[in-house]
């Protein structure tokens, strides 16, 4: 049996579960390939899932390997996995249900990739696909989101947020975002129209008539959302519990919950726009593979400014 190192964890529970350790190297299917992984990122589904929350809702199969961003180069295809061939630049999302990307090798679909950017490295690729997706769909998949519309954008300094704004300025949106007040001027940076300081300003007493919402906080945050909106916007949760239908009734918008999708044509245009200088992941930290458990505890502190990546190679 040829092995690989890895990271999993066998049992549920705080970031120590996280072992670095020799596990069998995957064996591409005849739809996949094998992609040796140089990055991957930390998502904060990650530590969710490593310490249980999902459980009932999403189990399983321990040990297993989290993961579900990439940026590799193909070692080798099955018969059926066109168009890709072995030596392809490549970065994906991996399918969720299945061993993530936190090792030397992972076995995915020909359709969970796509070209890696040319002109980004694979630390700044694999930061992209999941939170860049999710921001990509929630604002002009779900939202709908056109040229001139306003949208405010939750936690607008972490890795779906810092995406989101460059999306929705690259598209000619009016966007918004809240943030601490350490990163108001980041937000500037990034092309924010209105920073908005959580910690000084209520974002309602700003923002008025806009057509969505893009809401990763719940709770409290996501009460006080609803009022932002027009009549006939739109709330597009990105954590549970979906938005109760009453909420949205009570003040004549819609809402939705959205669980970000591979897209490889997305992807696609998301890796242009990097290529062209008109997007860039900001990076927080990069740990060595073995080092996730730490990954884990900096991504825990909900206060990262972009992207955690895990480099491999
Ligand atoms: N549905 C999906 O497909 C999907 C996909 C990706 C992520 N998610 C979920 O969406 C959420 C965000 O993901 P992420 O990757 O962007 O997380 P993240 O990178 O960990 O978000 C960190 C950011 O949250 C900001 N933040 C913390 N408290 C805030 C508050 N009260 N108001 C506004 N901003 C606040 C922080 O800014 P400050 O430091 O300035 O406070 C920090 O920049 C997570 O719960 C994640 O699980 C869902």
């Amino acid at each position: 049996m040829t092995t690989m190192k890895a990271v999993r964890f066998h049992s549920y529970g705080a970031s120590d579960v996280l072992v670095y350790e020799d596990v069998p190297r995957p064996e591409p299917a005849s739809d996949e390939v094998l992609v040796k992984v140089h990055a991957t990122s930390v998502n904060p589904i990650d530590w969710k899932v490593r310490a249980g929350h999902l459980r009932g809702f999403r189990d399983y199969p321990l040990p297993f390997i989290l993961g579900w961003d990439v940026s590799g180069v193909i070692e080798s295809v099955g018969a059926g996995a066109a168009p890709w061939k072995a030596g392809d630049e490549v970065f994906g999302r991996p399918d969720a249900a299945r061993n993530g990307a936190y090792a030397e090798y992972i076995a995915v679909k020909a359709a969970e990739l796509a070209r890696k950017p040319k002109k980004l490295d694979h630390v700044h690729s694999a930061a992209i696909p999941l939170a860049g997706l999710t921001a990509w769909q929630a604002l002009f998949d779900t939202a709908g989101l056109q040229s001139g519309q306003k949208v405010l954008i939750h936690a607008a300094a972490g890795g779906v947020g810092h995406m989101a704004i460059q999306f929705a300025k690259f598209k000619g949106l009016y966007a918004a975002g809240t943030a601490s007040g350490r990163n108001q001027e980041y937000l500037k940076q990034l092309g924010c129209d209105l920073p908005i300081n959580y910690e000084t300003t209520r974002f309602e007493d700003v923002a008025r008539d806009y057509e969505a919402v893009i809401e990763s906080m719940g709770g409290e945050v996501r009460k006080r959302s609803w009022q932002v909106l027009k009549k006939g916007g739109i709330l597009v949760a990105l954590i549970g519990p979906p938005p109760a239908e009453e909420d949205a009734q009570a003040h004549a918008v819609r809402s939705a919950i959205i669980w970000g999708q591979m897209n490889a044509a997305q992807l696609t245009e998301i890796a242009q726009l990097a290529d062209a200088g008109k997007f860039r992941p900001e990076i927080a930290a990069v740990f060595p593979l073995r080092d996730a458990a730490k990954a884990h505890r900096m991504s825990e502190t909900e206060h990262v400014r972009g992207k955690i990546v895990l480099q491999v190679v």
